[in-house]
């Protein structure tokens, strides 16, 4: 999918009111407290470029999943605080979302200062794209701005339906993510290798399918190459499986053959007789693993194999890891292509969410080209998917 959208670079928002949806659906603690504010800091360069230009800023998010309930566990109260912290000025919240609160705020924002509706998935018009809703958000506002990236692949009424009813542009997130991904898929410096991981072959089928069209080498690992294994006629022991997706998986290989495209899979596992921090790990020939073991990794032989390939990349996009990287034991896979790929030459793009979190966790984040703030939004980017937050904003 290429984009050529318009951003705020290209409207003039000066002494406008604008409306900014963002995406602060940020991981907090028991108690509220946010434990990692990335989506919070991805949001500043649009917040700071309109404050700085003169504009009046209404911003708005989701926050979980509510369904349409008002539930003060999902308030953006933290946020609020935090982002007050992080512009050096406060940051109003509204008590609701588009009510009496929420609209004598916008009425009364002034040019340079931002405030906060509550939590848009409390109204439950959101989420079914409600047109009343959306213009209620737009009533308040000249000019929309989507910045929300990580829920550009949901067609809401704060993301996508709002832009039925005012000019519409992206904001400088939306903007790096789709052109830094954008230009991997329709122009990239080759080779162009891809490493997609994770649990399931039904959750990546798509991202693959897409991928081999595109790159030079798929590299596949994680828990969803012991499909691939056993449609193979491999042994897997007791390793994940999906049976139903076998012949998908033969699939992906003939098609990979067909088009020339490298198909690297795992020649050796790390296993465990147990799912747990605690098993002992044991590696063993890939399609050779005893009844009793479960995969849980790629072994040494895999991870030289796999460094190889991103070694000789012009681009890498990674998404999913290699293994059960939560476990220490079992982080070794991930963690070694993660090094791979901080220290290749290539441009490399991290898919968000599990790929995102292990590149933060191993401490290899800048070292990165780009890590992507969007989990599902990006993987429907790799899969080629049109994003409806996205496709609604306005050509240039
Ligand atoms: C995410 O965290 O992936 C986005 O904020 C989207 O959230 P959702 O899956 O609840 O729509």
């Amino acid at each position: 999918m290429q984009y050529n959208k318009k951003s705020v670079e290209d409207i003039d928002v000066s002494g406008k009111k604008v409306i900014v949806r963002c995406d602060f659906n940020v991981p907090q603690d028991e108690n509220g407290n946010i434990t990692d504010d990335k989506r919070i800091r991805a949001s500043l360069e649009t917040i700071k470029y309109l404050l700085d230009h003169n504009a009046a800023v209404i911003l708005c998010s989701h926050l979980g999943r509510p369904k349409g309930e008002v539930n003060m566990k999902y308030s953006l109260a933290p946020v609020a605080a935090r982002l007050s912290e992080l512009l050096g000025q406060q940051v109003k919240l509204a008590k609701d979302v588009v009510g009496e609160d929420a609209k004598r705020l916008a009425a009364e924002v002034q040019p340079g200062q931002a405030v906060l509706l509550e939590n848009v998935r409390f109204e439950k018009g959101e989420t079914k794209n409600d047109p009343a809703l959306a213009k209620a958000f737009a009533d308040m506002a000249d000019i929309f701005v989507n910045d929300a990236f990580g829920t550009a692949h949901r067609a809401h009424a704060s993301t996508a339906g709002i832009a039925d009813y005012l000019p519409a542009v992206c904001g400088f997130l939306i903007k790096k993510e789709i052109s830094i991904m954008g230009k991997a898929l329709s122009d990239p410096a080759r080779p162009f290798v891809a490493i997609l991981g994770g649990a399931k072959v039904s959750d990546k089928i798509n991202v693959i399918n897409n991928l081999i069209e595109k790159c030079d080498t798929v590299i596949i690992g994680g828990g969803m190459a012991y499909t691939f294994s056993k449609a193979q006629g491999g042994s897997i022991g007791t390793s994940l499986c999906e049976e139903d997706k076998m012949d998908l998986a033969l699939g992906l290989i003939q098609k990979a053959a067909d088009k020339g495209v490298k198909l690297l899979l795992p020649v050796d596992t790390v296993c465990g007789d147990h799912f747990g921090a605690d098993a002992k790990p044991v590696v063993y020939e890939s399609g050779k693993l005893p009844d009793n073991m479960m995969g849980m990794d790629i072994g040494p032989k895999t991870i030289a194999l796999f460094s190889d390939a991103v070694g000789s990349a012009g681009t890498v996009v990674w998404n999913g890891p290699m293994g059960v990287f939560e476990f220490d034991t079992f982080a070794v896979g991930t963690k070694e292509v993660a090094r791979a790929i901080a220290a290749s030459g290539a441009v490399s793009i991290i898919g968000g969410g599990d790929s995102a979190a292990a590149v933060e966790k191993l401490g290899f984040a800048d070292k990165m080209t780009h890590i992507s703030t969007g989990g599902g939004a990006s993987l429907e980017f790799l899969e080629g998917l049109e994003l409806p937050g996205i496709a609604c904003l306005q050509d240039k």
